[in-house]
């Protein structure tokens, strides 16, 4: 008798999300990790995932979802790096088999973290991509130093809220910008000051206090956020709008890419109150499809999750 497993995804690229019923995945190979998913992060890229535009390697019927947490199940034959039993937090892209919102979810050894016992698995769950995202934005992309002045378009939501506590953790003077509820959070999480994106002149007061690299996490804004750099500043967009080099400046685009270890220090911060991680709602994987429309309707910062129990 074939093993099933109660998932969560869709039928055809840009279709409606709903409940699927699939084959378990296969046992893992010598790299490979098998999870029993106890809860599953959903973000907007998930809906790029939907649409067809993040090609994950697999076609419908297909899983949505690149990261979760849960209990290790299974490894392969050359897996260290983990054990049966293990909690772990994962973001796994290309997909091996299926995506993450379902009951197991099958990855690479050196995709996976141990998760600190005192993190609950839907945090660790909903942090894998925009931690990581946040982290290869600063220190890949962009090399924030310590004394630099920081500008974060987009703070308020999950990946830029982790991109203000980490630049002020790298030591750089972080300028944000949030709407008029945010500015307490993003001052509590490191912003030495914060911009309100609703006042149409916050370019020209970045620009005047001197921003030496940034980040932009507002669709279609990199353009914008370009204008506030000195000469020679560095840009890094999250959200493929690269604009094109000009007055010493190449803007970066960065995707976010699988990295286990990078995770597994991220999780220490995270655990440590250094970083942040706020799980607004949990969803049945019945109801994936509302977590995906409420994470269309902005979530102000907070993450979302789905789970099998
Ligand atoms: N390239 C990658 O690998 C990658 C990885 C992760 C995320 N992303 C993308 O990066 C973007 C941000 O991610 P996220 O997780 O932070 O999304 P999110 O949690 O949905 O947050 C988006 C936030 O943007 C803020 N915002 C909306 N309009 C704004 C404006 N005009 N100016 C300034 N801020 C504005 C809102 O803040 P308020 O609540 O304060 O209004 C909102 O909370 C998304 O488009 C996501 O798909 C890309």
């Amino acid at each position: 008798m074939t093993d099933t497993m109660r998932a969560a995804g869709i039928s055809r690229f840009g279709g409606d999300v709903g409940p699927l019923e699939l084959d378990a995945p296969r046992g893992p190979g010598p790299d490979e990790v098998l999870v029993e998913v106890r809860a599953a992060g959903v973000g907007n890229w998930d809906d790029i995932a939907r649409n067809g535009e993040w090609d994950l390697g697999v076609r419908p019927p297909m899983v949505l979802g690149v990261e979760a947490a849960g209990v290790v199940t299974a490894v392969g034959s050359a897996v260290r790096e983990v054990a049966v039993g293990d909690r772990v937090s994962v973001h796994s892209a290309p997909l091996r088999t299926q995506g993450a919102w379902a009951e197991r979810f099958l990855v690479g050894a050196a995709e996976v973290a141990v998760v600190p016992e005192e993190l609950r698995f839907d945090a660790a769950a909903a942090f894998a991509v925009p931690a990581l995202t946040a982290d290869q934005t600063l220190r890949d992309a962009v090399d924030v130093r310590a004394g630099e002045t920081l500008l974060v378009h987009g703070a308020g939501g999950v990946t830029g809220r982790l991109l203000v506590a980490l630049g002020a953790h790298y030591g750089a003077r972080v300028i944000a910008t949030g709407g008029p509820a945010g500015v307490e959070t993003l001052t509590a999480l490191g912003a030495a000051q914060v911009l309100s994106y609703s006042d149409t002149s916050w370019p020209d007061t970045a620009r005047e206090l001197g921003v030496d690299c940034a980040v932009n996490a507002v669709p279609g804004q990199a353009e914008l956020v370009l204008t506030t750099l000195r000469d020679g500043g560095r840009l890094a967009t999250i959200t493929s709008d690269p604009p094109a080099a000009t007055r010493g400046i190449t803007p970066v685009e960065v995707y976010v890419a699988p990295d286990g270890p990078r995770l597994a220090r991220l999780l220490g911060l995270l655990a440590a109150g250094t970083l942040p991680l706020e799980v607004g709602a949990r969803y049945s994987l019945d109801q994936a499809a509302a977590a995906l429309a409420h994470v269309r309707r902005g979530t102000h910062g907070t993450a979302i999750v789905v789970t099998s129990q």
